[in-house]
């Protein structure tokens, strides 16, 4: 179990040479009080919690799980880099944020430009001094029919499901690695589990993103570095509501905060990989195990 205050408060060891990104930032402040804040007081009163946790970068913030994630972490006190292309909903939530207790930093980013992520990675932990926990919730569905094989469409779902991740947690691994200390947490899913023929190539993103993030975890173990899968199955988002406009059934999803508390907790617990909600933890379990020659014959 992963604690992300003890995480964030060890000492650095690696040597600055060894680390490509200690001389592009700032020392990690020192945390000496948790409930203390240097930007400003609390808007609210005693009921705030306060995270273990100081800074974050959340990828694909603009809307569902990853907005929701954004305010869940601004009202425990976290300060919040924002990341995703639409400024005007970044800017909405720094608006919002400004009650506080954290703050929201928009940065907007295409996650499919690989060549200024690392620019925009080191802006994102310099501004915020430091960084604890990173979240990559950005994600792109895009419909495809059944029998459509649009490889601009898929190559499209591969750069920002798969290589935007990469791109964004590789130098937050290596940052943190030379820290010893933080937590990486990936958006996956539950499409992830099965080559289903209703989306091939958005499920092999997620199937990728769960081999990629599993490595990490094995890499950044002896690092004291935690990173958690989160597989979620339905949630209301824009991502559904396109889904249920293409004319798909789609029935008990939760919303996009319960999701992201789920996810909170899941990463704070040290998780190593966990559905949202846990019933999908079952459905995996079956979708995993139904024979090739059944599941060919599934309309799913
Ligand atoms: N909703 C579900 O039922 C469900 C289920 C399982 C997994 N998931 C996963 O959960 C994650 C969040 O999805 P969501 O449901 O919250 O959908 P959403 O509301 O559509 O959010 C997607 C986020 O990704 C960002 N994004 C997409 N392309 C980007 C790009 N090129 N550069 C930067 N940011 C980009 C979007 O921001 P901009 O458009 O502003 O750039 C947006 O903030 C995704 O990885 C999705 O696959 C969702």
């Amino acid at each position: 179990m992963v604690a992300l205050m003890s995480q964030a408060s060890t000492p650095h060891h690696a040597s600055p040479a060894a680390d490509p990104h200690r001389s592009a930032h700032a020392p990690l402040p020192e945390r000496h009080d948790p409930d203390h804040h240097d930007h400003h007081e609390p808007a609210a009163g005693p009921a705030v919690r306060r995270a273990k946790e100081r800074r974050a970068i959340v990828v694909g913030a603009s809307s569902g799980i990853g907005a929701a994630l954004v305010r869940q972490l601004v009202s425990e006190g976290v300060d919040v880099v924002a990341v995703a292309r639409r400024s005007e909903q970044l800017e909405q939530l720094a608006r919002e944020g400004h009650r506080g207790p954290g703050r929201v930093i928009p940065l907007v980013h295409d996650v499919a430009r690989f060549d200024d992520v690392e620019a925009a990675f080191d802006k994102a932990v310099q501004q915020l001094g430091g960084l604890d926990l990173i979240v990559y919730a950005a994600g792109a569905m895009l419909e495809v029919g059944p029998n459509e094989f649009d490889t601009a469409k898929d190559l499209e779902m591969l750069a920002v499901n798969v290589g935007g991740c990469v791109a964004w947690l590789n130098p937050a691994a290596n940052l943190m690695r030379t820290q010893r200390s933080g937590v990486i947490v990936g958006i996956s899913s539950i499409a992830g589990e099965r080559g289903r023929k209703g989306n091939p190539v958005y499920g092999t993103t997620k199937a990728a993103m769960n081999h990629y993030l599993e490595a990490l975890r094995n890499r950044l173990a002896d690092w004291a570095v935690h990173v958690c899968t989160i597989k979620p199955g339905f949630v209301e988002t824009a991502m559904v509501a396109q889904a249920r406009a293409q004319g798909r059934t789609i029935k008990g999803a939760i919303s996009a905060e319960d999701c992201a508390s789920a996810i909170l907790k899941a990463a704070r617990r040290g998780k190593n990989e966990v559905f949202v909600p846990f019933k999908w933890r079952l459905v995996g379990f079956v979708i995993r195990n139904i024979p090739s020659f059944v599941f060919k014959g599934l309309n799913i």
